[in-house]
């Protein structure tokens, strides 16, 4: 099968041709249609987990994808041959990617039906950016009226967050860098910061002057942490997504941290599938490109410059 992969750890993508995998106990084999890019996907070919999983050689990339169920194995019980299903598959050993034709994986992990009336790419872009969002926003507690502002707003977990919390009637400032208020508005933002501007932080600080309830922070490395903390009200919380696996952060005037961690799992994505079936859930593909464009599509992200979701159409 094609397949988009490194042979050792920041070697360049390749695109090769791989034995077709099998689906083994418990395990469903996908035929996958569409791959959605996410951060995790390069920061794994970086060596990023080395030493804390194991990891397998050619390393294929991609954790989310979407396609048709065409074999499976003993004991599966949630899938049948012929299934559209949608998912994170990610499992040590790392490795047993989604930029590929084929995937086996166990059907426990957070895989789900293709909500009715979704294109296979469109589903690939929902799974790791959509539970983590929803994980964020119940793990942030946030009540009807409370603010939240979101940093890195423009980016896969921002685009879901700001529907969900909005959504949940919760005010919520979108940041990004550059011109996306269009964008972020139309997902429900009620107001959006360009937090590339000299000075916005004044500006927020004289429309927030008491700070908001909670920040979500998708942008800064726990060392840069004081950026976000410092929109905070006292006694409010700061929540990042990228303080998994780092010391605490120090956080001053009564903040709570909060360290969203995704575990992906099917209730969280069949929560998703409602929303998206209900038309209260936008899936936000804002690019589509070939498989074999995967690497360039991921150097992008890396540099940070895509908005919404990348889909690799397989
Ligand atoms: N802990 C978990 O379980 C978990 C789960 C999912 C994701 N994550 C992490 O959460 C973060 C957000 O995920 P995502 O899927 O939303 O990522 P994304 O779509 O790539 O967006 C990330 C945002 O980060 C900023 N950014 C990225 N690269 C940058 C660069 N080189 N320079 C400056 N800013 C940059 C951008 O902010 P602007 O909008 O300001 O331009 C971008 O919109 C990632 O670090 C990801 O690894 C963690």
């Amino acid at each position: 099968m094609r397949a988009l992969a490194v042979r050792s750890f920041r070697a360049p993508v390749e695109m090769m041709d791989l034995p077709k995998p099998q689906a083994g106990q418990g395990e469903i084999l996908v035929h996958l249609g569409a791959a959605s890019v996410n951060p995790i996907d390069w920061k794994l070919a970086d060596g990023a987990y080395e030493g804390r999983m194991p990891h397998q050689f050619p390393l294929v990339l991609g954790v989310d994808g979407a396609g048709v169920v065409e074999g499976v194995g003993a004991g599966v019980t949630r899938f049948k041959v012929g299934d559209g299903v949608y998912g994170q598959f990610f499992a040590p050993p790392a490795g047993r990617g989604t930029y590929a034709e084929f995937i086996a994986a166990s059907e426990a992990l957070g895989i789900a039906p293709i909500p009715r009336g979704i294109y296979t790419a469109q589903a690939s872009a929902v799974p790791t950016a959509g539970m983590t969002a929803l994980s964020a926003v119940d793990a942030l507690e946030l009540r009807k009226g409370q603010s939240l502002f979101v940093l890195g707003a423009k980016g896969g977990v921002g685009s879901f967050v700001t529907q969900l919390a909005s959504n949940a009637g919760i005010l919520v400032s979108a940041g990004s860098r550059g011109d996306h208020g269009t964008y972020l508005r139309k997902l429900g933002a009620f107001e959006y910061i360009d937090t590339s501007r000299i000075g916005f932080e004044q500006d927020f600080r004289y429309a927030h002057p008491q700070g908001v309830d909670a920040v979500l922070d998708l942008v800064h490395p726990p060392a840069e942490a004081a950026v976000g903390l410092a929109f905070v009200r006292d006694q409010g919380i700061y929540a990042s997504t990228r303080m998994v696996g780092t010391p605490p952060v120090e956080a001053p005037r009564g903040i709570r941290t909060l360290a969203v961690n995704l575990k992906p799992e099917p209730a969280l994505l069949e929560r998703l599938s409602k929303e998206i079936s209900v038309g209260r859930l936008r899936i936000p593909v804002e690019s589509q490109r070939p498989l074999a464009e995967g690497a360039a599509a991921i150097e992008q992200n890396r540099a940070g410059e895509t908005r919404g979701k990348t889909v690799l159409l397989i």
